[in-house]
Order: structure tokens, then C-alpha cells, then sequence
């Protein structure tokens, strides 16, 4: 059955030039019959060089609307319709007017976890894996709205050591990783290193070896010496990190942290969605000029 729904996304892929990307959350049978697997820095720069015709992306909205907004010429695809971000979900446009009226002065950095309308209203984007460099690309004089997840922001701040005006925004499925549950796995695994991503909170940052975005966590592994490793993020990244590393062993920081958004795409979809070409994601091309500026210039840095 699986093999049969593998050989016919397969065929649809090639008939209408598709690329498949996928993020590292997504569940394993979906990075595997992607063409790329990443992170979400990764994957806008893969949306923005594909002479694809097609690009359906196995993730959540708004990455799906990064491609777009990136390549507008092309067929973006989204399987599921309601695959969403409750981060990004977590500021408007309406409040963000608000904030930018109490600080003339500040530019916005907004993270790439931001539904379109909010780009369009920001001055440079970021990802968990250049934060800090697009922060340090900004004047020293400069006030700088964060926007919308306050533990990347004061991770920011830290790497940074510049004040950010933050958004009380947050993902609740990184919030969940408790530096008390690290703390028991490290007891029973004192070799393994603690990989954290910077949507956790400053707890969990500070016992962490390292804090990276998911490619860097697959990349740090990669390269490392050591054979255990606790991972402070959604535990979809096993998988490729099992795949990739068959003789080292990980240990998810918290088996509650798994987003059920990443969770709403399988293969019948990714058929489905190639079958009827659904759902397409399209932006009006006002909104889309102007969000695309702060991602210009964030892939400029
Ligand atoms: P990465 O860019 O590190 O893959 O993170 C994306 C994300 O949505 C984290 O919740």
C-alpha cells in the first residue's frame, strides 16, 4: 500500500515538476520521499533557487508562503490546509501597528515563524539559525521590535548584548522541555551532550552544550565524537538524525514535545495535494513585494 501511494507520488512529481521539501519535523516517511529535508532557512533557500515548476512544501503555512512569496512564478503547495503555526499565529497586523507607534524609532526583526502580513509590516527576517548575525546587521543606535517569540528574542539579546523590545509570543511545544526533565536524562546518560533549539526557555538554554536550529543540530551531530545526545526540540529530528547516524543514540528532551501541525502531513496527502494540486497558497502581490523585502535582505547577509 505504502509503496504504491510512493510510486505514484513519484510519477505525478516528475509529470508536473515537482519538488518536494519537507521540514525536519515532519513525520519519517515524508522526509524520506522528499527531495529536501531542512530547516526553515534551509528550505527558503532551496524554495528561492528550484527550477521546479511546482513546490510542495511538507511543513507548516508559513513556510509554505515563504516559498511563495520567494518564487512567485511557481505552483506552492500546502497538503494540509490547516497545517498552521500557533507561534505564528500569536501577533497581528493591528498590534504590531501598536507597538511600532510606541517605538518610532525601532525596526522590526521578525522571525521567519510569521504569517505573510506580518513580514509585509517588518524591516528584516530572521531563523532560529542566523538570529543573531541579522540582529548584529542592524546599527547599534537602533531600537529593535522582536517579533513574536520572546525565548529567540532573549537568546538574541544574550548572544547579542543588545536590548530587544520583545513580543509575549512563544511555541508552546518548546516552552514544554523542562530543564528538570534534561536534568533526570542527563543523569542516566552523563556522557550525552544537550542539544537545544533557541525556542526554548532560558532554562533549558543555559544547561544546554549547544544551542542550534534543526540543520545545525544534524550537522553538529554529524561532526561530533560523541555517540549520545538529548534533543531539546520537536522529536520529528530523530528520525534523521537516526538515519543519518545509525550508531548513535538519542534521547528526546521531552517525549510530549511534538507539534501536531508538523504532525498533519503524510503520504496520502502529499498525493492528494499533487493529484489535485492543493491547496495552493497565493498572496496578493502588494502583501507579497513587501514581505519579501525583509527576506531579501535577511538571504542577503
Ligand atoms: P528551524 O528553522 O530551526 O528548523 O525551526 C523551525 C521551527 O519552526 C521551530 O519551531
Amino acid at each position: 500500500m505504502k509503496n504504491s501511494i510512493i510510486e505514484k507520488i513519484k510519477v505525478l512529481k516528475q509529470k508536473k515538476n515537482a519538488i518536494i521539501l519537507a521540514h525536519n519535523y515532519q513525520i519519517g516517511e515524508v522526509q524520506d520521499i522528499a527531495d529536501f529535508a531542512g530547516d526553515s532557512l534551509d528550505l527558503s533557500k532551496k524554495a528561492a533557487d528550484t527550477s521546479a515548476d511546482v513546490i510542495l512544501f511538507c511543513g507548516v503555512r508559513f513556510m509554505a508562503e515563504s516559498a511563495k512569496i520567494l518564487s512567485p512564478e511557481k505552483t506552492v503547495l500546502l497538503p494540509d490546509i490547516n497545517a498552521g503555526c500557533p507561534l505564528a499565529d500569536m501577533i497581528t497586523v493591528e498590534k504590531l501597528k501598536e507597538k511600532k507607534k510606541e517605538h518610532p524609532d525601532a525596526l522590526v526583526v521578525c522571525y521567519v515563524n510569521t504569517l505573510v502580513e506580518i513580514k509585509a509590516e517588518s524591516d528584516i527576517c530572521c531563523t532560529s539559525a542566523n538570529v543573531a548575525k541579522v540582529v548584529n546587521s542592524i546599527p547599534a543606535n537602533k531600537p529593535i521590535i522582536f517579533v513574536p517569540d520572546k525565548c529567540l528574542g532573549s537568546y538574541a539579546s544574550k548572544m547579542t548584548k543588545r536590548d530587544l523590545i520583545l513580543w509575549d509570543g512563544y511555541c508552546s511545544i518548546h516552552t514544554s522541555i523542562s530543564a528538570e526533565e534534561i536534568r533526570l536524562l542527563k543523569d542516566k546518560h552523563p556522557q550525552a551532550k544537550v542539544l537545544a533549539h533557541p525556542e526554548c526557555i532560558k532554562e533549558v538554554l543555559d544547561i544546554a552544550d549547544c544551542v542550534l536550529s534543526t540543520n545545525g543540530m544534524i550537522d553538529y551531530v554529524k561532526q561530533s565524537s560523541s555517540s549520545e545526545f538529548i534533543i531539546g526540540t520537536d522529536t520529528g529530528i530523530i528520525h534523521r538524525l537516526k538515519k543519518e547516524n545509525p550508531k548513535k543514540n538519542f534521547y528526546p528532551a521531552s517525549s510530549l514535545a511534538e507539534c501536531k501541525s508538523m504532525k498533519l502531513t503524510n503520504l496520502e496527502k502529499v498525493l492528494f495535494s499533487l493529484e489535485e494540486m492543493k491547496y495552493e497558497i497565493n498572496i496578493p502581490e502588494d502583501i507579497r513585494l513587501k514581505a519579501k523585502e525583509p527576506i531579501d535582505k535577511m538571504l542577503s547577509l
